[in-house]
């Protein structure tokens, strides 16, 4: 059930050459992360701390945020992939940052509060895992919307380990996705489930080859470029909002933005084409 061999395989992964990632370091913006802008309206980022397993300490993670929200604000990007290395997408929360903090300086700055602004990010964004997936790097997978696992994924809340608990999302969103009996063996024990598992208990959507995670999370997110910016924005909106709130609530939030797409030229010309049985032109408006 709970394996630890996929992490031995994620141990040993080779990393492959970064792609055409530019660092954007040339512009001083990026020291952690490395980012690729395509031009089929997909943004690439991956997370670039690789001797220490991309943890996600707080240059890092405010990075990823400046990175998220400028691809948000830009009118040629309508899907993001977010990915790591092929050893690990994240593993964790830094744990050399945190360990002297006191309970005074963690509550007066709201330590962890600034990583909520991943899941405000209004277009989709796609999480390629490989690797160690665990305790702050399983809480970001899960802040986005759709979770390609490589082979060698692991993911974990082992935070019972350091004497804390998961402080991102963790206990929350794991237990949403796959159901409160395992959430509940994982974060009491710190056990990790492998890629398969994963997927069959429904934390991700499908399993890929290692090597081709990021491939498969950008043909997605390719898919998903080609239709209506607003009308993608509001079915992300939609589907989350499932995980907020009760169902006649949620019901009745679909039910207006579904009223909502009726004012955009988009929707107007999506049924026109069916019905002309040719391809929509869709111009985000
Ligand atoms: N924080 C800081 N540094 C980390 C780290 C983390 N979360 N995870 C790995 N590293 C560092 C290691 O200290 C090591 O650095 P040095 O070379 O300077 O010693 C480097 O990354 C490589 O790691 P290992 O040598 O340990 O690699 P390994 O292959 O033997 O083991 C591992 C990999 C199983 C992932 C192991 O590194 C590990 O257990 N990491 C910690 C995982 C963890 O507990 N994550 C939860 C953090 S708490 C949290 O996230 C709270 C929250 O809810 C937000």
């Amino acid at each position: 059930m709970v394996l630890e061999s996929a992490a031995r395989g994620a141990a040993v992964a080779t990393m492959t050459p970064l792609r055409r990632f530019a660092t954007e370091s040339e512009q001083g913006i990026w020291e952690h992360l490395r980012t690729e802008k395509q031009t089929n309206g997909v943004q690439i980022i991956r997370l670039h701390r690789p001797k220490a397993l991309n943890a996600l300490n707080t240059p890092l993670m405010s990075e990823l945020v400046s990175a998220l929200r400028k691809a948000d604000g830009d009118s040629e990007v309508k899907a993001i992939v977010l990915t790591g290395s092929e050893r690990a997408f994240a593993a964790g929360a830094d744990i050399k940052e945190m360990k002297d903090k006191n309970y005074a300086e963690v509550y007066k700055e709201s330590f962890l509060t600034a990583w909520d602004a991943v899941s405000t990010i209004r277009k989709p964004i796609v999480a390629g895992v490989n690797g160690f997936a665990l305790g702050g790097g399983c809480e970001l997978a899960m802040m986005c919307d759709i979770i390609i696992a490589g082979e060698n994924a692991v993911f974990g809340q082992p935070e019972i380990q350091l004497g804390t608990i998961p402080g991102a999302g963790g206990t929350q969103r794991l237990t949403r996705a796959i159901g409160k009996s395992l959430a509940m063996e994982m974060i009491l024990t710190g056990s990790r489930l492998d890629a398969h598992l994963a997927e069959k208990r429904g934390l991700v959507s499908r399993v890929v080859p290692t090597e081709q995670t990021v491939e498969e999370c950008v043909k997605v997110a390719e898919k998903i470029a080609t239709f209506s910016h607003p009308v993608i924005i509001a079915a992300k909106e939609c589907v989350n909002k499932s995980q907020q709130v009760g169902l006649q609530t949620g019901l009745e939030h679909e039910k207006a933005l579904f009223w909502g797409t009726f004012a955009l030229e988009d929707r107007a010309e999506g049924m026109t084409a069916f019905s002309e049985k040719r391809k929509p032109v869709f111009k985000d408006i």
